[in-house]
């Protein structure tokens, strides 16, 4: 039997006050409605569409990358209902299981719908939803059970519509229903606005169907946090923690040391070797994979870098799109980005930036320095204080440094620029032109010293000053 997906998101989600679209804030790294879509998207259906409708064209841009996912404009929002509708043309046709979903709910998991589905299967059911029990039902719908109907559902009423004695009901509709799609829309174009919104309600349904002596199923979902809806950035806070806290429990148990859970801010792709050490505040984020046996120092941050076993990088360290081999050291205080390259046992120090830079086998770069278009042999050794001048004020100029070659502290290497195998580079030296391999350049000029002229100078000055006041 077919199933098809249809994930809300047109409304507007007032209460996270925000220019964006809900649904692609932030959960661990991704936007709140791509957990909702990879939970489809192992239904394996065989339609899924997503109602748009507030900031519908950046909803758009961003899943672009999704493929096979039908967009359907719900302009203007008349609720949930009239969202549901909305899908009708782009469903023509199709039999078997419609699953609704929204797409702010990213705990939900794909064994959770498969229930449902297979409830709603079993039960040859018109419409099965899925409810939860609640200790505070506030601001849901509550679902009303009458023993007429052998105390299965017989209507979901809207809080604002409830009853003080319905208000007390706990049991409540999570918003997750199954359909069956065979008179699906015939019965929506039943529902009618008249409640205390003026919206068309979905769960009105529920009613139309018992009407027509439909089978309405309902499923308790097991574990209430699945259904959580994120409504504001309390709960997106909230929901990212619980997602973080699966990550982290997950790497735990692979055999990863997180010195400090609660501060280990983890993306979801991230991947990390056994007997790593993740010390406190630290964040490993997007397509990053991390290797074995390395120790992760406080305040590092990387983003979609490519670590290998053993590495150190201490604290404070910014690491983006860059890739460290094994048994290399970095930082503290390093700048690592745009295909930074460090290769197996070489060593950045503190406050050198590497920018499109490969960093050769076995060579250092200890302090103070910025590399930048640079390819950087084996056993190279970068002085305290070298700059590669990789920019002429129009393009990026490409310096190279051959194996085994020493430039010496406060070198302003200037791009383009080769210094040959074994070169030599003396402290304070302005390069311009390419050193031949085992050369020594240097270029600041012959050492003078001026002797007694310190006290030359102070007479001087005394003399100009002429005698001084009382
Ligand atoms: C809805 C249910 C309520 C349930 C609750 C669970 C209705 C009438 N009520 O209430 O029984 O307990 O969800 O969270 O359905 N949406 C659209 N188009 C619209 C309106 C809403 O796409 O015109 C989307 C929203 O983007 C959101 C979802 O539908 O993803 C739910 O809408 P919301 O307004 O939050 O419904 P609730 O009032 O929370
Ligand atoms: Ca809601």
């Amino acid at each position: 039997m077919d199933t098809h997906i249809v994930i809300l998101a047109a409304g507007k989600g007032t209460r996270m006050k925000s220019a964006w679209p809900k649904v692609l804030h932030r959960v661990a790294g991704l936007p709140m409605i791509d957990y909702v879509l990879a939970t489809a998207a192992r239904l394996e259906p065989k339609t899924t569409t997503i109602v748009i409708g507030h900031a519908s064209e950046a909803l758009r841009r961003v899943l672009s990358g999704h493929r096979g996912v039908t967009f359907v404009v719900q302009e203007p929002q008349l609720g949930t209902g009239h969202a549901l509708q909305m899908t009708e043309p782009a469903l023509r046709g199709a039999t078997g299981t419609l699953v609704l979903v929204y797409g702010d709910v990213p705990l939900l998991t794909t064994e959770t719908l498969r229930g449902l589905v297979d409830r709603h299967v079993k039960a040859g059911a018109a419409a099965t939803v899925m409810t939860a029990v609640l200790d505070d039902p506030t601001g849901y719908g509550r679902i009303i059970r009458s023993s007429v109907s052998g105390e299965g559902i017989a209507r979901i009423v809207e809080e604002r519509d409830a009853s003080s004695a319905e208000r007390a009901i706990r049991e409540i509709n999570t918003g997750i229903y199954a359909f069956d799609l065979d008179g699906l829309f015939d019965a929506l174009r039943t529902v009618a606005p008249d409640n205390a919104q003026g919206e068309y309600y979905l769960p009105d349904l529920v009613a139309i169907f018992r009407k027509q002596h439909r089978t309405v199923e309902t499923v308790v979902a097991a574990d209430t946090n699945e259904i959580r809806g994120i409504n504001s950035r309390q709960e997106l806070a909230a929901v990212s923690r619980i997602v973080r806290q699966a990550k982290n429990d997950a790497l735990m148990a692979a055999g990863v040391t997180l010195d400090d859970p609660a501060t280990a801010y983890i993306d979801g792709d991230v991947t990390i070797g056994a007997d790593t050490t993740i010390h406190p505040v630290v964040t490993i984020e997007g397509t990053s994979a991390i290797g074995s046996g390395c120790e992760i120092h406080t305040g590092v941050r990387i983003v979609n870098s490519i670590v290998g076993d053993r590495v150190t990088i201490y604290d404070h360290c910014l690491i983006v799109d860059a890739r460290i081999a094994n048994d290399a050291k970095v930082g503290p205080f390093a700048h690592l980005r745009n295909e930074a390259q460090v290769a197996e046992g070489a060593r950045v120090g503190n406050f050198v930036e590497l920018k499109k830079t490969a960093l050769g086998r076995g060579s250092k770069a200890a302090h103070l320095a910025y590399l930048g278009d640079a390819t950087i042999g084996a056993n190279v050794n970068i002085g305290a204080g070298t700059i590669t001048c990789n920019y002429d004020g129009e393009k990026k100029n490409k310096t190279v440094i051959e194996d085994g070659a020493f430039i010496g502290s406060d070198s302003q290497l200037i791009a383009p620029v080769t210094i040959g195998k074994d070169a030599y580079v003396g402290s304070g030296a302005t390069i311009r032109e390419d050193v031949p391999p085992g050369a020594l350049a240097v270029s600041a000029g012959k050492q003078r010293n001026l002797e007694g002229w310190v006290a030359e100078r102070k007479k001087k000055r005394t003399a100009l000053a002429g005698p001084r006041k009382a």
